[in-house]
């Protein structure tokens, strides 16, 4: 009762508590806009307009740091620096003159200072920070700086050495899916590949390959992988370098790319912290009227913020010794000087021992970035070098901080066990023309052919069209199914240069990644069409082909079938102009005009629309075939003829057509808002949650393939769903008792007497229910492999009441079964965490465990739910 009564009261002055400083800050921003209206040339009343812009600005400042003090995430919705406000002013500063950013400050929470790490989440990183800290208090201030800045070197990034203490220049490379640009190294298949495989032991074996390629090259840090961005904006750039568009299956993903990488002793780099979501004004300047404005502003609720740092949680359990801040701005603070992320949810909230380093000329300030929490500037020294020691000097940046900074570099690569000799040395170098190359491929073609065929999705097969069963006569059509003729435009990148690369909406040659720094540069390919002449060859068949015109002749109408090549581009720097294109539309309905098995296999970098062709009769298969890597061909080949049966699932939504999408088709220009500024380019994602199968759940929008659809050449049947509840670590019991609400387990928030470690609290990692079920192989026919797929529907706050920010059904699980054989089956085993069951309470800035009814479906894709079952907490 007492509680209870406490709880009123305390409900009661927090509402009081919202509403007065709302009708300050109300007041305080209408004279501030009116203030903005003066003008502002000195001598005369625009001086003192200013001087009192800046007390006014101040006074709001100091209250939305009240607000912050006491918690309260009512303060980002204060109109502090809203928009309207925003938009007055800096529309009416454009006579040559910068506009003031002063009105767009507060949005992003101020959080100070940065903590200094000291190595408590685990004996490991407490004995690298003992012997950190033991080399950094022996520096000074100049050899502190050494290791906060790029120079120039072999590597993308060099840092600099301390010799006398034994520190060498550390070397940082790209990308997430193989070292880049080097000679005799591999050609991964690309992160959203790799997420289509849905299974958590490639995905370590992949970082683990990855790893021992880097470590081979002597490169200390990779540059991957990357979970940001997580795919919001259907027509993102990037979206192919990461884990796909659900923060669950992308957060598996990165945790087990960085246990792999770091398994080998290599320094995994989690990328782009945060909200990286696009690449139209990804940067300063970037697509800016003139080369002049501001990178976008993510502004995001701090709820729907936690769903993008999830992935990264992940990789910080997993170890993750260095953080990439990225390019853009969030609630309009650029992020490599944000402190609220860095130092508040990156340094505090999630632990991280590691150090952040801006993406590659990304920092936008001296002190600023220094105090907010980044540790290291790349590729020079940026506003750091000798200008960081001046500013610790003088007090701006803290001694300690700058010693933090250090140490944690430090202390990554001493967690990582690169200071013990034998650590190879660098073999890398920009262009790859080094004398005498370190070759580096070991055997991971094989891994890669595995992973290729693993992430292939088949999303149509008729009249058993595949597998193809000892077919004599194949025709191949298509500017995908050879390797380009031409040689690359630029030795770094396969996929071509920025220079060339933009508004490309295919690859002229079979595509097998993306553009970019997250390209590859294969030690060679096997195209599809080798590989298809090598295996017709065992069948004594014969092949025929076209692979240029747009319309190819109706010659060879006895062959078995007609396979068609297409694909779908994408790089960094520019998002893509649309997600199909007219030419292979075209290429693929002209054949099907006379082909009665015309099978459609595409290579994309992220969704591509198959509507204008996937429901003619005569199209009777269709391969998504990601972006495969080296292996391309083998792997695909591995799929037609079966020695492979398809498991792979999309990591992403197809719609019907592009408007399906709504809002999150296309990059934003930054000014939607009404008034907005072309200088302060801001995209609101007033979706929160609701990104890819969460939208056209939440708005019913039938999408053409769902989110986790992926079809086989055999049927599984599921059932026997069984839930358990783990009443101690390691020890479940059957039924739900009825009163776990009131254990300690179970309690609504973690325990907050429990110190947070590298990755969250550790109580959110905590498994608190655990799901079965068995999948049987019913196809009678061939063996396979089955994605069995967790959803859950968390309750409302209330119960019985709306909660229309929470997804009706999330992923919390995935596990690919088998392979099994006819008649076989098999047990999917799914751990629940505290934090898979938890809502980020943006009062209470915890994750919060509701009380009420959560629903549980496992199914074969986001809207094939095959099995239900609810339980009570
Ligand atoms: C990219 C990073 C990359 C860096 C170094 C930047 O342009 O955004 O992902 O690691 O370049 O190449």
């Amino acid at each position: 009762m007492v509680d209870y009564l406490t709880k009123v009261i305390l409900e009661n002055l927090r509402n009081a508590f919202i509403q007065l400083t709302t009708t300050i800050m109300n007041h305080l921003s209408s004279l501030y806009e009116q203030l903005l209206r003066l003008p502002t040339s000195l001598p005369g009343p625009g001086y003192f307009a200013n001087q009192a812009k800046e007390v006014v600005f101040s006074m709001k400042g100091a209250v939305a740091l009240i607000c912050t003090a006491v918690s309260l995430q009512s303060c980002s919705s204060l109109p502090s620096s809203s928009s309207s406000s925003s938009s007055t002013s800096s529309s009416q500063h454009h006579d040559g003159q910068h506009p003031s950013e002063l009105p767009y400050y507060g949005l992003s929470p101020p959080f100070y200072p940065t903590p200094v790490a000291n190595g408590t989440s685990s004996s490991r990183w407490s004995s690298a920070y003992q012997h950190a800290l033991a080399l950094t208090s022996q520096m000074t201030l100049l050899e502190l700086q050494n290791l906060t800045r790029g120079f120039p070197g072999p590597c993308v990034g060099n840092t600099g050495s301390i010799d006398r203490l034994s520190i060498p220049p550390l070397c940082f490379y790209d990308g997430p899916s193989g070292v880049r640009g080097q000679e005799f190294a591999s050609a991964f298949p690309a992160g959203i590949h790799l997420a289509a495989t849905w299974d958590a032991d490639l995905m370590y074996r992949y970082g683990r390959a990855v790893g021992a390629e880097y470590r081979g090259k002597g490169v200390n840090i990779a540059l991957g992988p990357l979970a940001g961005p997580l795919g919001r904006v259907a027509k993102g750039g990037r979206n192919w370098e990461g884990l796909g568009s659900d923060p669950y299956l992308a957060g598996v993903g990165m945790g087990r790319i960085v246990e792999g990488v770091q398994g080998e002793g290599v320094i995994a780099t989690a990328k782009h912290f945060l909200l990286n979501e696009q690449e139209y004004r990804r940067r300063w300047g970037q697509d800016a009227p003139d080369g002049e404005g501001h990178a976008i502003s993510a502004n995001v609720g701090d709820r729907a913020l936690r769903e993008y740092v999830w992935p990264f949680m992940d990789a910080l359990r997993a170890g993750a010794g260095a953080v990439m801040c990225g390019y853009n701005r969030a609630n309009h603070s650029y992020v490599c000087q944000n402190s609220k992320l860095l130092n508040g949810i990156l340094k505090t909230e999630l632990g991280f021992e590691g150090f952040v380093v801006t993406d590659w000329d990304a920092q936008m300030s001296g002190v600023a970035s220094a105090n907010a929490g980044a540790d290291m500037v790349m590729p020079r020294d940026g506003f750091w070098g000798e200008k960081l020691i001046e500013a610790v000097k003088n007090g701006s940046v803290a001694e300690e901080r700058l010693n933090d900074m250090a140490t944690r570099v430090l202390a990554a690569w001493l967690y990582a066990g690169q200071d013990d000799g034998t650590y190879p040395p660098v073999g890398v170098a920009p262009g790859g023309e080094l004398p005498g190359p370190v070759d580096v491929q070991a055997d991971h073609a094989d891994l890669i052919r595995e992973i290729g065929a693993a992430g292939t999705v088949l999303v149509k097969n008729i009249n058993g069209t595949l597998p193809l069963t000892r077919p004599k006569f194949l025709c191949v059509y298509g500017y995908d199914a050879i390797v380009k003729s031409t040689p690359w435009e630029n030795p770094d990148r396969y996929g071509g240069g920025y220079d060339v690369n933009r508004g490309w909406t295919t690859f002229n040659g079979t595509l097998i990644t993306g553009g970019g720094s997250g390209s590859s540069t294969p030690p060679y390919v096997v195209s599809p069409f080798e590989a298809l002449s090598h295996r017709i060859r065992k069948d004594r068949g014969m092949l025929r082909w076209d692979f240029h015109s747009a319309n190819p002749s109706q010659q060879y109408l006895n062959a078995d079938a007609c396979l068609v090549f297409i694909n779908a581009y994408a790089s960094e720097m520019s998002d893509r102009p649309a997600l199909s294109d007219t030419f292979s539309d075209d290429l693929v309905l002209n054949i099907a005009s006379w082909c009665s098995q015309t099978i459609v296999i595409v290579h994309s970098a992220g969704i591509r629309l198959v509507d204008p062709w996937i429901s003619h009769p005569n199209v009777t298969a269709v391969l998504m075939a990601g972006l495969p890597g080296q292996e391309s061909g083998n792997s695909l080949v591995d799929i037609l003829y079966g020695d492979v049966n398809p498991s792979g699932r999309l990591p992403y939504t197809i719609a019907k057509k592009e408007s399906d999408y709504g809002h999150l088709l296309n990059p934003s220009t930054g000014q939607e808002e009404e008034g907005g500024d072309p200088f302060f380019p801001e995209d609101n994602f007033v979706e929160g949650l609701h990104i890819d199968y969460r939208f056209f759940d939440r708005h019913g929008i039938a999408p053409r393939f769902e989110f986790g659809f992926g079809l086989s050449y055999t049927t599984f049947s599921y059932s026997d769903l069984q839930i358990y509840v783990s009443i101690a670590p390691g020890v479940v019991q059957e039924t739900t008792m009825p009163s776990l609400a009131a254990t300690t387990r179970f309690a609504e928030f973690p325990d907050p007497d429990t110190p947070v470690i590298q990755g969250g609290h550790p109580d959110l990692w905590e498994t608190l229910f655990v799901v079965r079920c068995r999948v049987e192989n019913s196809g009678g026919k061939y063996e396979g492999r089955e994605v069995v797929q967790l959803y859950v529907g968390i309750p409302a706050l209330n119960e019985g009441g709306e909660d229309k920010e929470t997804p009706v059904r999330q992923l919390r699980g995935f596990k690919r079964v088998g392979p099994l054989a006819p008649g076989e089956d098999g047990e999917a085993e799914f751990e629940l965490t505290r934090r898979d069951l938890s809502v980020w309470d943006v009062e209470m800035q915890q994750w919060r465990l509701r009380r009420g009814k959560y629903k549980i479906w496992v199914g074969a894709s986001s809207r094939d739910l095959r099995l239900s079952g609810t339980f009570d907490i």
